[in-house]
């Protein structure tokens, strides 16, 4: 059975690659390498997934639709985990275009090709950002989800939409995965730990944004991969239970599902910078500014959902993770 992975040579498309390809599944990994963070670091990854036999890479642009139709012409692809976007709420506001690009038109490529080519299940990323403007924590799946802060969220939401519509007109199962603040070795560098970790450690200041009155649920990228595999042995079914007169969001009449998928315990953005100090041996120099545009003050996932239906269950804490993620940066960049 041959499983798509697209966004392969990213960081959560990355360690589900590893993960599968270590459970001796066949794998194809598509990415178009983009350079909206290092591109070696990408290629870096990509050289790790190489060594498995059951691996193969396309370049490939999913907003490009021949080449996604070529893709699925040319292989008998069975499941599709589909990670590919332009990720990052700071970066839609200053690049709103290529998000319309890579996570409407290319999701729309690959969730039109997953119905043409009879793919039993589509699992996709979503994201916790589309709880937008939601105050009412931890945010449950049953909660509407219509107030985006971010064109990013917007995008996120839109492909949930697009994903039931699917699933209802075509019977495609498709799974959503709103993941919560991943992170972990072989991380992204946008991303906090990465910033706060190389900022510790060259002795720079950090930018503490609303002055570090900020609660995440950091989700370590193994427990993450751990509910995308988990999901493949899953795939949505019919609701049953589901009603119009008082409509659930996160599941539906047709084979739809919604998952949070988080640590289930959120942590004052200050916990994980010392955290981070502990694992540096180092303390950090704060430097508290406002919030930023089309920042979710607080994240906390009512997890339940994914741990009924999926057997998920959050195994890393924190300051292992980050220390895991720490000795993987000075190795990687022999710090
Ligand atoms: N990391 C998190 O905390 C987090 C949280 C919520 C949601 N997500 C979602 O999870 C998914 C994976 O995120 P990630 O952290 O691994 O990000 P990432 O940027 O490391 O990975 C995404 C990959 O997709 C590729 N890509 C982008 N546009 C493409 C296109 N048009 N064609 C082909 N490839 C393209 C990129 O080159 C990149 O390698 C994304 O959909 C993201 O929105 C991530």
């Amino acid at each position: 059975m041959t499983i798509l992975v697209t966004g392969a040579a990213g960081f959560i498309g990355f360690h589900t690659c590893k993960k599968l390809l270590e459970e001796n599944h066949t794998v194809i990994g598509i990415d178009n390498l983009n350079d909206y963070y290092d591109v070696n670091l990408k290629q870096a990854r990509l050289e790790q997934l190489k060594k498995f036999e059951h691996f193969s890479f396309q370049k490939l642009d999913i907003a490009d639709r021949k080449q996604v139709e070529d893709l699925f012409e040319q292989h008998n692809i069975r499941q599709v985990i589909h990670l590919a976007a332009q990720a990052g709420v700071r970066y839609s506001l200053k690049n709103p275009h290529c998000y319309i690009e890579a996570n409407i038109q290319g999701f729309f490529h690959i969730l039109e090709a997953c119905k043409q080519y009879k793919v039993a299940h589509f699992i996709y990323a979503s994201s916790s950002s589309v709880y937008g403007a939601n105050t009412q924590q931890p945010f449950s799946e049953k909660l509407i989800t219509d107030h985006p802060l971010s064109l990013y969220a917007a995008t996120k939401k839109t492909n949930e939409l697009m994903a039931h519509s699917y699933a209802s007109l075509y019977q495609l199962p498709c799974t959503g995965l709103r993941f919560f603040t991943v992170y972990g070795p072989w991380g992204r560098p946008d991303m906090a730990l990465f910033v706060f970790t190389e900022a510790i450690l060259k002795g720079k200041p950090i930018d503490l944004f609303n002055h570090g009155e900020m609660l995440r649920d950091f989700t370590y990228i193994d427990d993450a991969v751990d509910a995308v595999v988990q999901s493949l042995k899953h795939p949505a079914t019919f609701d049953f239970t589901w009603s119009g007169e008082c409509p659930n969001p996160g599941t539906s009449y047709a084979p739809y599902r919604i998952y949070n998928i988080g640590n289930g315990k959120p942590m004052p953005l200050i916990r994980y910078i010392e955290a981070i100090e502990k694992a540096c041996g180092k303390k950090a120099i704060l430097n508290p500014l406002p919030i930023q545009a089309g920042d979710l003050q607080s994240t906390a996932a009512d997890i339940s959902l994914a741990m009924r239906d999926l057997s998920y269950s959050p195994k890393i804490d924190i300051e292992t993770g980050v220390q895991h993620f720490v000795e993987w940066y000075k190795g990687y960049y022999r710090t």
